[in-house]
């Protein structure tokens, strides 16, 4: 393991052992993600970006608050009609979710408010926020079409007996 993903990794055990961070683990994000890998590919994702473009970031901060993006603690597959429409309301309630376990700073604040700009109307206001909205964006493209289920839903379109696999 590479000596950054063994650092995310820390900061995650870290949110883990003083909040309800291991909840994450429970909730499915896209696909067969988990909300907690989707969170641990964000970090990552976000400060590979922040390398290959060369912007200049408080990488803990930046780390934190990708880990915390998704921290609504809910399974927002199961419908419910006492909650709000999950793409726009889950970054706020992330963030009291994350403001009540831990101590954020605006950082880290923004992250998890502002991930999900344009569908929530306000930008991100730090660099931090602007990579997490994009790496957010491409890790959920990336596990919404994982290619063995794209795979797997093709086979399933085949007329029988064309492909020889078994379905
Ligand atoms: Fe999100
Ligand atoms: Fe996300």
């Amino acid at each position: 393991m590479q000596t950054e993903d063994r650092w995310i990794l820390e900061l995650a055990n870290e949110l883990e052992h003083t909040g309800r961070y291991g909840e994450l683990r429970r909730y499915t994000q896209h696909g067969e993600v988990s909300v907690y890998d989707h969170c641990l590919r964000v970090a990552h994702r976000a400060l590979a970006l922040s390398r290959r473009l060369r912007v200049r970031v408080d990488a803990r901060s930046l780390v934190r608050g990708a880990l915390l993006h998704d921290y609504f603690l809910y399974d927002w597959h199961v419908p419910d009609p006492d909650r709000p429409l999950h793409g726009f309301a889950h970054p706020r309630i992330a963030l009291e979710n994350a403001r009540r376990d831990y101590a954020l700073n605006r950082i880290e604040e923004d992250v998890i408010l502002r991930h999900m700009f344009p569908l929530t109307p306000v930008p991100p206001a730090t660099a931090e926020g602007w990579l997490v909205c994009a790496a957010d964006t491409l890790c959920a493209v990336g596990e919404t079409f994982n290619r063995r289920r794209v795979a797997r839903a093709l086979l399933k379109m085949l007329p029988k007996g064309v492909s020889g696999h078994a379905r």
